[in-house]
């Protein structure tokens, strides 16, 4: 083995490692890793780094082979070429080293970004909900009738057939009374049909005088379409006073009407039959749409129908006990959910309970 064979082989090793080493080149010659450079090709350099330290700097390497030369070369040159190879060695390392520590830290400060929170980034706000249209028309409904005066009852669903029909001087052989128009439970009990029962409790509670509206749910045998649920919202309401007349319950009726749909409505009132008033009517007001003149929501009549009403009948009044000498009282009834229908131009107040929220969106 000539002496200049050794050097010559670690030149060789220096000049292969500096072609190998060339895509590391700018982790060395600046502080830090381009800032360019993601995640992934950081992590990906950082293993050729450490496969290159393997190659040049291992056990099995031409370098440490060269090593193993250095007792062999000439004694004259032997320090030398142990020195090339010491140098040689260390510049290597060198150079991998800075390589795999600035890839270390682009690395780590890569990681620390993508773990960490922007706190001000704007976040993400959770839906909020909104009232129900139907619980948006009892809040004006309950509104204007507070203004008027009137108290604010809600009482039971569930009833027995006093409240349901015997107080309030429904017949036993009355059709409402049938199965096929109220859901009875197995023990004797209904659910109520009509807010009506709340005038037995509220006189029962509160006593005479009394004026008080009464918004809840009702159910009904009646078989869904699209002016008809099952279960629906009516408000009650109740004046009973010394002196109470027709005149009164015109006069409250259509001042809701106007408060309601606007200062030009209308209201007519039509004789009807209800167990528990006399005199009975139905009222309509004139459509808050074409003013009267006829449209598709009051179906060209320009009209439309809203509710029951009556003067108390006595028989009310004394199975609770009040003279209807003394007193007299009206009281009227209308459905929420066919209100919200025309005050929303819904074309099937089924839409009411199906809980799509695109379209409950539209009430916000
Ligand atoms: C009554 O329920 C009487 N209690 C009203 C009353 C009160 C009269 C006080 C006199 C004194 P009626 O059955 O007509 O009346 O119902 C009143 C309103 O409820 C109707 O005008 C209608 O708007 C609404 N309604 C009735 N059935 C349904 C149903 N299946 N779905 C939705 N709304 C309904």
């Amino acid at each position: 083995m000539t002496q200049e064979l050794p050097q010559q082989q670690v030149e060789e090793i220096i000049k292969a490692f500096e072609k190998d080493f060339e895509r590391f080149a700018p982790f060395i010659h600046d502080a830090s890793a381009p800032p360019n450079l993601d995640l992934e090709t950081a992590i990906t350099h950082q293993r050729a780094a450490a496969e290159l330290r393997t190659r040049y700097l291992g056990k099995k390497s031409a370098l440490a082979a060269s090593k193993k030369l250095i007792g062999k070369v000439a004694p004259e040159e032997r320090a030398s070429f142990g020195q090339l190879v010491q140098s040689t060695e260390d510049k290597l390392e060198t150079m991998l080293d800075q390589a795999e520590q600035n890839l270390k830290n682009h690395i780590e400060s890569e990681r620390t970004a993508r773990e960490s929170i922007d706190v001000t980034m704007p976040g993400r706000r959770p839906r909020s909900g909104h009232r129900h249209p139907i619980t948006l028309m009892r809040e004006r409904l309950e509104d204007i009738f507070v203004a008027l005066g009137y108290a604010i009852e809600d009482d039971r669903e569930i009833e027995t057939d006093f409240y349901n029909f015997d107080a309030l001087n429904i017949p036993e052989n009355h059709p409402a009374r049938a199965w096929q128009d109220t859901f009875y439970t197995t023990d004797g009990f209904a659910l109520r049909s009509q807010t009506s029962t709340v005038q037995i409790h509220a006189m029962q509670r509160r006593g005479v005088p009394v004026r008080m509206i009464a918004p809840g749910r009702v159910f009904r045998r009646d078989t869904p379409d699209p002016t008809h649920n099952p279960m629906f919202f009516q408000v009650e309401g109740l004046c009973v006073d010394r002196g109470i007349t027709m005149a009164h319950l015109k006069g409250t009726v259509a001042e809701f009407l106007r408060r309601m749909f606007g200062p030009e409505t209308v209201t007519r009132f039509r004789p009807s039959y209800f167990p528990f008033t006399e005199p009975s009517a139905e009222f309509d007001f004139s459509c808050f749409k074409c003013k009267g003149a006829g449209c598709r929501i009051c179906k060209n009549s320009g009209w439309i129908e809203l509710g029951g009403s009556g003067m108390v009948h006595p028989n009310v009044l004394r199975a609770l006990g009040v003279d209807p000498n003394e007193y007299s009282g009206f009281a009227f009834g209308l459905g929420i959910d066919r209100m919200c229908g025309l005050m929303y131009e819904l074309d099937d107040i089924r839409l009411l309970f199906e809980n799509d929220v695109r379209f409950l969106e539209k009430f916000e």
